[in-house]
């Protein structure tokens, strides 16, 4: 079967700029470029869902100037894209926290969201000063406070109940996660999303991501027995 959603942490964009003797902007620039490919190949894919890691919350340690950069490319890509996202009929969220972003960018993303909340076509879901540690932590202090004032008992808190306290609220599960650039970790991304996902990781640097990548993560995907801590209909048949 394939995935209906996809879930990319876009690693290498450093390594990839490095390697041409480029200064780390370049490689996060090509990162945007691969961004726009990967999301319209997963559209003729068939893919529903898209989610891309674009900002962790941990990315703010990096030097000012690489931050401010990366900043700037998310300015960029919503100006320059959204219209022709728009068009195409994806629908756009973001998910993370935004209390701390700049009025701008802030901005930027209730306009990306608002524009797009009635398309039917694809979604795409950017990951944008994410961290999953600080999203649950999020999570769990508004599901305590509805819990201390009346509106909602403990013992009515399943997983479910729960799920609606995060960000990702309405979206389904990653079925699929894709990493590139030979990482073999989460680093903070839907660890909670995260739990039945099959995890396929790749060599390539993200610039360098292609429509056949894509689609051999795809494939690798289909090839995936998934039993949700079941068994299969063959083994419970034994
Ligand atoms: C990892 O590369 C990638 C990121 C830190 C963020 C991903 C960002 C983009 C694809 C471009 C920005 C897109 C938007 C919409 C803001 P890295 O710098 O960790 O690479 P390295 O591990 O090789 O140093």
């Amino acid at each position: 079967m394939k995935p209906a959603h996809v879930a990319i942490i876009m690693d290498g964009n450093g390594r990839w700029a490095e390697a041409r003797g480029l200064p780390r902007r370049a490689g996060h620039r090509a990162g945007v470029e691969a961004l726009r490919k990967a999301v319209r190949n997963a559209g003729e894919l068939g893919i529903s869902w898209l989610t891309v890691y674009a900002f962790s919350s941990e990315n703010w340690s990096r030097p000012p100037s690489e931050v401010n950069d990366l900043m700037g490319l998310l300015r960029l890509f919503i100006r320059r894209d959204l219209a022709e996202l728009h068009q195409n009929g994806v629908r756009v969220r973001i998910v993370g926290d935004r209390d701390n972003l700049q009025p701008d960018i802030k901005a930027l993303l209730e306009e990306a969201e608002n524009l797009t909340a009635g398309n039917t076509g694809m979604n795409l879901v950017i990951a944008f000063n994410y961290g999953s540690r600080d999203e649950i932590l999020r999570a769990a202090r508004a599901a305590l406070k509805d819990i201390e004032a009346g509106r909602t008992g403990l013992d009515a808190l399943t997983p479910e109940r729960f799920g609606a306290y995060l960000d990702t609220a309405g979206i389904p599960d990653p079925d699929l996660i894709i990493r590139t650039s030979g990482e073999q970790r989460l680093s903070n991304f839907l660890l909670w999303q995260a739990a039945y996902a099959e995890f396929v990781f790749l060599p390539c640097l993200w610039p360098d991501f292609s429509r056949d990548d894509l689609a051999a993560a795809i494939a690798t995907f289909s090839e995936r027995e998934r039993r949700f801590g079941g068994v299969t209909a063959r083994e419970a048949a034994l």
